[in-house]
């Protein structure tokens, strides 16, 4: 926290103040790096003193399209100039627009649209559970779900319940029942648990971004859906993070053609300006939640599903997959280039990518944060010892040369 206020003594008064009221009124659940952003385009962003920065870290993977994009802000504000909510009550004239043009677009029958991504996380489960007892046949109650080792799914009681992380769940207990861990990337781990007849999913991250950008050994996916297959389990990507162009290709199980069973989505679903989130599954899954069983006052809301709509569009008229795998490749090279001492390991799939630190002192990832800040690039260390890079997939080849150089200067 010393280390906090030390970088607040760089920030201007305006800065402060706006420091000052966050901690006096917010809850301290968060740990913000000490600046205070006013405007975003692009990939860049803005603080109240007007200095600019490269914005690394893209609101954790929901700024895929870069900051205000014009085409999804137009189309936010002509949706916004009609209808905003109808509540799932009634029909609207974008909901089944934007479920069309979603299921279309992954190869799923129907999808189900929530806001947050903790949300769509709780929707996977609730929906792997209804089909582990109407389809599979597994005794009421008795349903097991399989998570991985050092996951990251959100913050819900139950999706903490079997998160790997003490800093997560101390002090939120009792925890949610039927979830067992496997190793993540083992292979033999997860074929163990599956001996268990009454497993009704695996739920995984393509690549663990939460934990540091962990990028699993490559044919992990294609095992890990091929014995849930074998074993009549559904397979569950949690790609709220990975997906939607970030890792070089439309979802990070693209890199394998793995489809997975049921696909979470969430983040970059609406370019960073709202919450929207969906679960996409086929009707043998889908159909198993009736009327009345599941929902959100929000979910499916016509400004949402505008927004969802044109937020795909761009990402598929700008080859934003294409350009951020180039961009990644580029990316990595560079920074390996530096050949820098402080710099253990350079991991990623295209624009997202993580720095492991090596130095004797722990807080040194967020020392060379607040460097990075200064010299004009914004990241944040996740776990102590790393730093993720993602910026908006905008980002030019001219762009990641000169935050090469930003951060060479800072290390
Ligand atoms: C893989 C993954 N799943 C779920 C979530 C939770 O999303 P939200 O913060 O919108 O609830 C996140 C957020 O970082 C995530 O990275």
């Amino acid at each position: 926290m010393s280390n906090h206020i030390d970088a607040a003594t760089a920030l201007s008064e305006k800065s402060k103040h706006y420091l000052t009221l966050e901690d006096k009124y917010g809850a301290h659940n968060y740990h913000p790096l000490p600046v205070v952003l006013e405007k975003g385009e692009g990939v860049f962003v803005w603080d109240v003193d007007g200095k600019r920065y490269y914005d690394f870290l893209s609101g954790y993977s929901a700024m895929n399209q870069g900051h205000r994009h014009p085409d999804i802000m137009k189309a936010l504000t002509d949706q916004a100039a009609k209808l905003t909510l109808t509540s799932r009550a009634f029909y609207n004239n974008v909901l089944g627009d934007f479920e069309k043009y979603i299921t279309e677009f992954f190869g799923y029958d129907k999808v189900l649209p929530m806001n947050t991504g903790a949300e769509a996380v709780e929707t996977a489960l609730k929906l792997a559970r209804k089909w582990a007892y109407k389809v599979k046949g597994i005794a009421q109650d008795k349903a097991v779900i399989l998570t991985a080792s050092e996951n990251f799914h959100g913050r819900t009681i139950s999706i903490i319940s079997f998160s790997t992380d003490p800093v997560s769940k101390d002090g939120f207990g009792p925890f949610t029942p039927g979830f067992v861990t496997v190793e993540y990337n083992n292979i033999a781990s997860l074929e163990k648990a599956l001996e268990d007849k009454n497993v009704a999913a695996f739920l995984v991250e393509p690549i663990q971004g939460e934990a540091g950008v962990h990028v699993p050994d490559e044919g992990y996916l294609t095992k890990a859906a091929a014995l849930c297959k074998a074993n009549n389990v559904l397979f569950i990507a949690d790609e709220i993070q990975t997906g939607l162009a970030r890792t070089g290709k439309m979802l990070a199980c693209d890199h394998e053609n793995v489809h997975p069973d049921v696909l979470i989505l969430g983040k970059a679903l609406s370019g960073g300006v709202l919450p929207v989130s969906a679960v996409l599954a086929d009707d043998e899954v889908m159909l198993t939640i009736l009327p009345g069983e599941h929902g959100s006052t929000y979910g499916g809301n016509p400004l949402a599903c505008a927004v969802a709509i044109e937020s795909l569009k761009v990402l598929k008229r700008e080859h934003m997959a294409e350009h951020a795998a180039q961009m990644g490749q580029l990316f990595r090279e560079k920074i390996r280039g530096l050949n820098s001492p402080l710099i253990k390991e350079i991991r990623g799939k295209g624009l997202l990518n993580a720095i492991v630190i090596e130095h004797s002192d722990k807080d040194a990832a967020w020392e060379i944060c607040l460097k990075l800040r200064d010299a004009g690039l914004l990241a944040k260390p996740t776990h102590g010892d790393k730093i993720r890079f993602a910026p908006p997939l905008v980002i030019t080849k001219e762009q990641i040369l000169e935050c090469v150089d930003i951060i060479a200067s800072c290390l």
